[in-house]
């Protein structure tokens, strides 16, 4: 089957490796980088995964194509918040166990990037009901998921998660806010029977604090406890090698299980 670009499409606009934008096609506009500017126009009616002129600056061509969730994630959204990256928020959505029909909880929406991913696993079916305190990070997220089309799977509560989680019986609670030892007991009541909570904090301190929290509620399996380093490699032929810098630490993932708490066995 052929894939062209046509007029509304979502896609990226790539000058180089440093220069890639998602936009959405419209006729008579322009996307510009400081190396030059791709006429929307150039760009509908081309193949997917093609390339077109750069106008002015250092001429050439762009790199045009439909972006897959990372390249919206990582090029498209805005940020007002600190945000969780794929390398662990896939690990995290796995972990947790969200795929088509689940129904999960996230607490600290943030900037929406967790939320997007979530909400694109669960599928037409499932739902993802999300709190965040902070209006404007709330507006952030609401525009971020707009723009991939996923918002209608997705209950925005501007509300602070302690003070009650709405929903009941749900398959994950995903946390991620700075004192999150101090939701385990609504995580506890929201989730299903042998659901999984998962929290990701930057800090040993925290991780500390959530660890022993955790142990002492009585009605979460152990937890395991991990980090993703992600090195990239340079893909040079004649020096294939790893890349010499890279990003040490994001943060450390939580992941345990509600159970039935010993005294109630
Ligand atoms: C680091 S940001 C989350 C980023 C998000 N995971 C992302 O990837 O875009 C943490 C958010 O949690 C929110 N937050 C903190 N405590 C909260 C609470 N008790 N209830 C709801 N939101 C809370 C903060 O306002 C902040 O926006």
């Amino acid at each position: 089957m052929t894939c062209t670009l046509k007029e509304g499409d979502l896609v990226v606009i790539e000058f180089d490796e440093r220069r890639r934008f998602v936009t959405r096609l419209r006729k008579g506009a322009r996307t510009g980088s400081d190396v030059g500017v791709v006429l929307h126009d150039d760009v509908i009616g081309s193949p997917c995964g093609s390339y077109v002129p750069v106008r002015g600056g250092r001429g050439g061509y762009a790199l045009v194509y439909k972006p897959s969730i990372i390249d919206v994630l990582e090029h498209g959204f805005r940020r007002a918040t600190q945000v969780i990256y794929p390398k662990d928020s896939a690990l995290i959505a796995v972990l947790a166990g969200v795929g088509p029909g689940a129904r999960i909880v996230e607490v600290g929406t943030g900037s929406g990037f967790v939320t997007a991913l979530l909400a694109w696993l669960v599928g037409e079916n499932g739902h993802v009901y999300t709190y965040e305190v902070r209006r404007e990070a709330l507006e952030t997220a609401k525009r971020n998921l707009a723009m991939l089309g996923l918002e209608k799977r997705v209950t925005f509560h501007h509300r602070d998660a302690r003070l009650g989680i709405l929903e009941e019986n749900v398959d994950a609670v995903i946390v991620d806010m700075p004192d999150p030892w101090d939701i385990l007991d609504e995580a506890y009541r929201a989730l299903k029977p042998g659901g999984v909570f998962a929290a990701y904090t930057p800090s040993a301190h925290q991780l500390y604090m959530l660890m022993e929290r955790l142990l002492e509620h009585g009605g979460f399996t152990r937890p395991r406890v991990m980090e993703v380093l992600l090195r990239e490699w340079l893909p040079e032929p004649e020096a294939l090698r790893p890349a010499s810098t890279m990003i040490a630490h994001t943060g450390f993932i939580t992941v345990s299980r509600k159970v039935t708490k010993k005294e109630q066995v």
